[in-house]
Formats: structure tokens, sequence, C-alpha cells
């Protein structure tokens, strides 16, 4: 029996965040190159996206090259950056046809022209696209993030836009790179480590995270199905007891 039919349609999440990490590490166990990893991911990062589109997900956010990556051998950014571009253009196509719309963030000035303009095409070419967003995090940091929000607010702050007391959750938010996106109510992390990699630190306040062994390349299908079932067996309290939990569901049936 699949996962999938274990899946509660009714109750998936509406944003789904990926640390994509474990391509280097899969490579080095078959005596390849890292690139060989990175080139293999790109299967996972195609089927991932088809079936989080297929199922209903809403918004799926793929953490592809930190603000921290950049401090990888030149070789292997380069690499990475080939790659990028190459995906890009031979899976706008793919987007199209899965009528799925995409989107970046993070310090996007920093990507050469080339890079920059192919992503802009592709977000321009598959903005009117509406089954799901897909939200690249290229050249992304949270503290980079943060950092150019409150830079934002207090500039305004500064020319009598806003007083201290608009400062609130959602003015922040609204500084943000995902400022139009709901937060990820699930985070999945590949290859087994037990840490955030300075992703979404803002966003993933309240998220549910599901870290697999799996290395990247190896993260199909099954495995997504996997971790939304996990997610669907979670109590998910916000701060409250387990009780008015319990309470609260009785009152909606
Ligand atoms: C994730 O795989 C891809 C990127 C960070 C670009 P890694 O390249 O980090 O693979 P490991 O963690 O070294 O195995
Ligand atoms: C996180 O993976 C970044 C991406 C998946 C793009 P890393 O492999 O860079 O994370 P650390 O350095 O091991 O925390
Ligand atoms: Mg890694």
């Amino acid at each position: 029996m699949s996962y999938k039919d274990k899946i509660d349609i009714s109750n998936l999440p509406r944003h789904i965040a990926v640390i994509m990490d474990g391509n280097g590490r899969w490579a080095k166990k078959q005596g390849k190159l890292r690139l060989f990893g990175h080139e293999s991911g790109v299967r996972s990062v195609r089927e991932i996206t088809e079936t989080a589109a297929e199922l209903g997900i809403e918004y799926l956010t793929l953490y592809a090259f930190s603000t921290e990556n950049w401090k990888r051998p030149r070789m292997e950014v380069e690499a990475l950056m080939t790659l990028l571009l190459k995906t890009i253009n031979i899976e706008t196509k793919t987007l199209n046809d899965n009528n799925i719309r995409l989107q970046a963030i993070g310090d996007l000035n920093s990507l050469n022209k080339s890079i920059r303009n192919r992503l802009q095409k592709t977000i321009d070419e598959t903005s009117n696209n509406n089954k799901m967003t897909l939200i690249l995090a290229l050249s992304y940091s949270s503290h980079f993030e943060i950092v150019q929000a409150i830079r934002q607010i207090a500039e305004k702050h500064k020319n009598n836009e806003i007083t201290l007391d608009d400062i609130n959750k959602d003015l922040v938010s609204n500084h943000l790179f995902t400022k139009n996106f709901p937060d990820p109510e699930l985070l999945i992390r590949t290859s087994g480590e037990f840490r955030i990699s300075n992703f979404l630190l803002w966003q993933l306040a309240y998220s549910e995270i599901y870290i697999t062994q799996k290395l990247w390349p190896d993260f199909r299908k099954e495995d997504l199905y996997e971790a939304i079932v996990n997610f669907q067996c979670r109590e998910r309290r916000f701060g409250r007891t387990s009780e008015q939990i319990l309470n609260q569901e009785k009152v909606k049936k």
C-alpha cells in the first residue's frame, strides 16, 4: 500500500518547504564527484514538484542555494550555477505543462546576470499559472532577509511613513521576501541533519519539522507522501494543551 492512500486530502499542508540536502554524500558513496550528486538531485526536484502540485499543495519552497554556499570551492559554485541555469531553461516547459508558477526568494542580485534574466523570464512566463507556486530559495539566507526587512522598516519610520506602534508581527512579515506566501506548515530536511541552516527562521516559527535519512537524490514521490502522512499524525498545539485541541475538534464536529 502506498502512503498516498493514507493521506487525508482535506487536511493537506498549504505550504511545504524543503532543505534539499545530501547530494554530495550521495555521489561520494558511489565514488563519483559531488557534481554528479547535484545533477542527480534535479530528478528529485522535478518529481517532488510534480507530485506536490498533483496532490494539491499550494506552495512548495525549495532551498537550492544558500548565501553560505558561496563559500564552497569555486568549481562547485560555478557548476551549481551552470546547472541552475540549464535546469530553469529546460524545466520552464514542465512548469507550464503542470500549471505551476515560479517565484524566487533570496539575495537575487548576487546571482550572475544570465541567471537573473533567465529566472525573471520564467517567472514572467509562468505568472498566470495557478495550480501551485514553486518558490526557489537562491542565494538565500534568513539573516539577510531579516536585516533587509529591518532596514526597510527603519527607513519608513525615519520618513514618518510609520510610527513605532505600527511595528508588529504582520508588518515584519510584510517586509520579508515571503510576504505573498503563507508560512510553511511542514519543513522537510533530507540527509539526516538536525539543523535549519539559515532557512526561513521567522516563517518556520510553528512549522512541523520532518527529517529523513534519505539523501536528496533518493528522495522521491513515496517519501513525500510519507512525510505528509507523518505531518497529519502530529498534534499542532500552538501553545495550547492537548485537551483544548481535542475539545476544539469536538466542537467543530
Ligand atoms: C545540497 O547537497 C545541495 C546544496 C547545498 C547546493 P550538498 O551539496 O550540501 O550535499 P552534502 O550535504 O555535502 O552531502
Ligand atoms: C543547506 O544545505 C542549504 C541548501 C540545501 C541549499 P548545506 O549543506 O549548505 O547546509 P549545512 O552547511 O550542512 O548546514
Ligand atoms: Mg549539505
